[in-house]
């Protein structure tokens, strides 16, 4: 596992675009495997900048999106997928055809699960992962439990994950308490990951990933078995000695 510690949340961000503009020039069909949250958010303003200079082309890459809300419509300004429209999609030319998130609204959660991950497999696997990480070290919506599941999946939200997404629904709206969300080997298929981190209050955290031994209670920690994982954080997540 390599660690990056980078100044600031803008160098942190210009580092991520940079190694995915990289994995896109390098193969400009792609499979970007893609997280919400405020982490990523500058990432995805540098990459957008790049588009729109003209240095970058993503027409042919595929994207997958880790998880999704549920029950949530798409058109709902929480969901990821708008989240993902707003800061990316909107703004590139990925195909609509070749975007890829859980569907919220989804009647059969189980059957929309099985599909994702049918869908994952028939485009061959994930070339480059990016990640963000809960203060409770949740990759995707994978959170700690005894057992972790291996596949794309629906699952309850825990206390600390809802008390940390409730700053994105302080207009009143009611927060999912579940969610669809790749699982743990469908992420450790990806060939590389990036995993991102920013702030004081991911320090902790990323200190249990690195130094707390491997633990479903920190489901990040797996990413230790995982042969090419790529931290980057500010100075003030780095891990402490
Ligand atoms: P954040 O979320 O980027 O909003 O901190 C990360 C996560 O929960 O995976």
């Amino acid at each position: 596992m390599k660690i990056l510690v980078l100044e600031d949340y803008e160098q942190m961000s210009l580092a991520a675009a940079d190694l995915i503009t990289a994995q896109v020039k390098e193969k400009p069909d792609s499979v970007l495997g893609l997280a919400t949250g405020g982490t990523p958010v500058g990432t995805y303003k540098v990459l957008v900048e790049r588009y729109q200079r003209g240095e970058l082309d993503f027409s042919k890459i595929t994207t997958f999106n880790l998880d999704e809300y549920y029950p949530i419509k798409p058109d709902d300004t929480h969901s990821y997928r708008y989240f993902m429209n707003d800061n990316l999609f909107n703004h590139i030319n990925v195909p609509e055809s070749r975007i890829h998130i859980p569907n919220g609204e989804a009647e059969d959660a189980e059957l929309e699960c099985a599909n994702y991950e049918k869908m994952l497999d028939e485009a061959g696997g994930i070339d480059l992962q990016i990640l963000g990480i809960g203060l409770n070290g949740h990759i995707a919506f994978n959170e700690p439990d005894e057992t972790l599941v291996p596949c794309t999946h629906k699952t309850p939200l825990t206390e600390s994950t809802l008390e940390a997404n409730a700053r994105f629904f302080t207009d009143g709206a009611t927060m999912p308490d579940s969610a669809l969300t790749m699982g743990m080997a469908s992420i450790f298929r990806a060939k590389k990951i990036l995993l991102l981190a920013n702030g004081a209050g991911k320090r902790e955290i990323l200190t249990k990933l690195v130094r707390g031994g491997i633990t479903t209670s920190v489901p990040a920690s797996l990413l230790l078995l995982h042969p090419d994982v790529t931290i980057i954080c500010d100075k003030d997540a780095a891990p402490k000695d």
